[in-house]
């Protein structure tokens, strides 16, 4: 595929949130189209799992600790990035996801749901998963006037879901600052869009969509019952939404869009 606009050979990729399901799916998907791949998180043992498979399907990667929380420990990880790699030309912000206290329970009163609870949501979905690592990673972009960044939102920024009220005002954000700095930054060269994905097994929210014997809980069989693909995603079906995203040769004039990846769900009317 070496003529492909969709390999991205010579580019160097950052996946923060590369430790999880979703960031180390697409973070396998960059390495297979031929970019030098660093995973950042704050599991050594995941990331350097997921970069050795890279590895051992001929690509390149490395794993750098970082917590998305912070400015410094993000402007650590990114030195340390264009020390082992190069400069980033590509930056994938997957670290994110809901708290438990944040969603309302049947019977729950939304004017009592606990503020800190929102706070977390908003810092880790909003500040740390997409503010801070924009700014880090921008910063050295802008000095290179070349760079795509890919926000990971979710298909509830777009409907808000119910009881998921905080995540999915988070995630409407992101959409909502990738829309600014595509703006802001389509004079420096830099392209920013987001991916919102519907819905994916995956850890942190496993429990929701199944019991615990493996069959769909009421919760996963309302979605795949609206979900006019009639299942759900598997992380791997990201990889061509990312790629393309992510190539300056197959999005060079896509900035400020947000590709939704739900099996339909967004569109489906009752
Ligand atoms: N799975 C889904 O159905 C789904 C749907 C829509 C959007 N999303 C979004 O996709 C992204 C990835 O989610 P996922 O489903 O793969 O979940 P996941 O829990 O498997 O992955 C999230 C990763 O982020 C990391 N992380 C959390 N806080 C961090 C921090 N402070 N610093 C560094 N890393 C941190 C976690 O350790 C984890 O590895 C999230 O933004 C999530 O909101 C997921």
């Amino acid at each position: 595929m070496s003529n492909s606009v969709f390999q991205l050979n010579n580019q160097v990729a950052v996946v923060l949130g590369g430790t999880g399901s979703l960031g180390g799916a697409m973070a396998e998907a960059l390495g297979a189209a031929g970019a030098r791949v660093a995973i950042l998180g704050r599991s050594a043992e995941r990331g350097m799992h997921r970069a050795e498979e890279i590895r051992r399907n001929g690509g390149e990667a490395v794993y750098h600790t970082a917590d998305a929380l912070s400015r410094e420990s993000l402007v650590h990880a990114r030195d340390s990035v264009e020390k082992s790699l190069g400069p980033v030309d590509i930056l994938i912000n997957a670290a994110g996801g809901n708290q438990p206290e944040a969603t309302l329970q049947p019977g729950d009163d939304f004017c009592n749901l606990p503020i800190d609870a929102w706070q977390k949501v908003f810092d880790l979905n909003l500040i740390g998963g997409t503010v801070l690592p924009c700014q880090v990673f921008g910063e050295t972009m802008l000095l290179r006037n070349s760079g795509s960044v890919i926000n990971v939102a979710s298909m509830s920024g777009i409907i808000p879901l119910s009881r998921v009220v905080a995540y999915s005002a988070a995630k409407a954000a992101v959409i909502n600052l990738t829309k600014f700095l595509a703006r802001e930054w389509a004079s420096r060269g830099i392209r920013v869009n987001c991916i919102s994905p519907g819905f994916f097994p995956a850890e942190q929210n496993r429990g929701l969509l199944y019991n615990a014997d493996g069959s769909l809980s009421p919760r996963g069989q309302q979605i795949i019952d609206h979900t006019p693909s009639g299942r759900f995603g598997h992380a791997h079906e990201l990889a061509g939404a990312t790629i393309f995203l992510a190539s300056s040769m197959a999005s060079s004039f896509v900035s400020g869009h947000n590709l939704v990846v739900d099996g339909g769900f967004s569109s489906a009317t009752i």
